[in-house]
């Protein structure tokens, strides 16, 4: 494929701003080393879009400063949840990676785990809770919650990186770890706490997706650590073995369920699927449709031990966004 003008942008309005500066970086050099002429748009936390230092003006239908493709490398609210999606379909732009709804969808971890439950997807018991809720009936509330069992996972419903999540060993940090979560958003999910090992498992394509070698994440820190905020970004916080230590029919089942759970939940481009291993149990976490993608990431790095590398998939994302661009624009609308 000749080289294309690819707009990468980073930064972003959510707590991952530098995370996702990080990744932009390394998407850039990437792209230039697969032959692609990227350039850099920044998005500051005021949600101001830059480029070179200057503020970025848009025509809704006149795309994005001369871009062929672009590439938001966001994480988090406003960026990874369709948000950003909305807008670069507004503009009249291939863009890599997920759609409006599967963005949105993904990054809601509520309705993820409604929608994969009734597909039949494995996955922790868990409530919702609502701010309101909590406030007008606490014990019935609560009473719900006991019925999950300890340890749990109190977490805000849209966000990423571990923020504002707790886990609860006591019932009397319920609370607490309720109205943290509430600070960062007024839904809140609480899950059961899973056991066994942190497995992902990237995936890429549109029609036909396909996943890499699962990974391993192993905690450095205190042994019954959690892979917080921390732990995911201190330096030698996790190291990543690939492939799992886990047999091959397990292998190929968390990679069977990354490809079925990305196909369900509608996703083009890439993604990452994040699952609990325990014995013969494969539950669903999570899938991130912006995952971490520094060269040093999880995703690059999995597919690298599969024998993609990271330039590579770049190119190949970069295909993928025009090709899903041109089938939508075959349909009458
Ligand atoms: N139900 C659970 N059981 C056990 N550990 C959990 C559970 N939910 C979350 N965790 C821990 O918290 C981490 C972050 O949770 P996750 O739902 O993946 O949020 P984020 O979107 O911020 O990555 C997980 O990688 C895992 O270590
Ligand atoms: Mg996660």
């Amino acid at each position: 494929m000749t080289g294309r003008r690819v707009a990468v942008l980073g930064g972003g309005r959510s707590s991952e701003h530098e995370v996702s500066l990080a990744s932009a970086a390394s998407v850039l050099a990437g792209l230039a080393a697969a032959g692609h002429r990227p350039f850099a748009i920044e998005i500051g936390r005021d949600g101001v879009w830059r480029r070179d230092g200057a503020e970025i003006t848009v025509t809704p239908g006149r795309g994005l400063d001369g871009a062929e493709v672009v590439f938001p490398v966001l994480h988090g609210p406003f960026g990874e949840d369709g948000t950003v999606q909305g807008l670069l379909e507004c503009l009249e732009v291939p863009y890599v990676g997920a759609g409006v709804l599967a963005s949105a969808l993904c990054m809601d971890k509520v309705l993820f785990k409604d929608l994969m439950g009734q597909a039949g997807v494995p996955q922790v018991a868990y409530r919702a809770v609502r701010e309101e809720q909590l406030r007008a009936d606490p014990d019935f509330v609560l009473a719900g919650l006991a019925e999950l069992g300890r340890p749990v996972f109190v977490k805000p419903c849209r966000l990423g990186s571990s923020v504002g999540i707790v886990r609860v060993l006591e019932p009397g940090e319920l609370r607490p770890a309720l109205a943290t979560a509430f600070e960062h958003d007024p839904l809140v999910i609480v899950e059961a706490g899973a056991t066994g090992l942190e497995i992902e498992c990237s995936v890429i394509g549109n029609h036909d997706p396909v996943a890499s070698q699962p990974g391993e994440i192993v905690l450095t820190g205190p042994a019954g650590g959690w892979y917080d905020y921390e732990a995911k970004y201190a330096a030698g916080g996790m190291e990543l073995v690939v492939p799992a230590r886990i047999p091959e029919p397990i292998r190929e089942r968390v990679r069977a369920l990354a490809v079925s759970t990305f196909k369900r939940a509608g996703c083009s481009g890439l993604a990452r699927v994040d699952f609990f291993v325990e014995g013969d149990e494969v539950l669903v976490n999570e899938l991130n449709t912006m995952p971490g993608f520094t060269r040093t990431s999880v995703f690059g790095k999995l597919f690298e031990a599969s024998g993609l590398p990271y330039a590579e998939v770049l190119d190949l994302l970069v295909h993928l966004a025009l090709e899903r661009f041109e089938e939508d624009h075959r349909h009458a609308y």
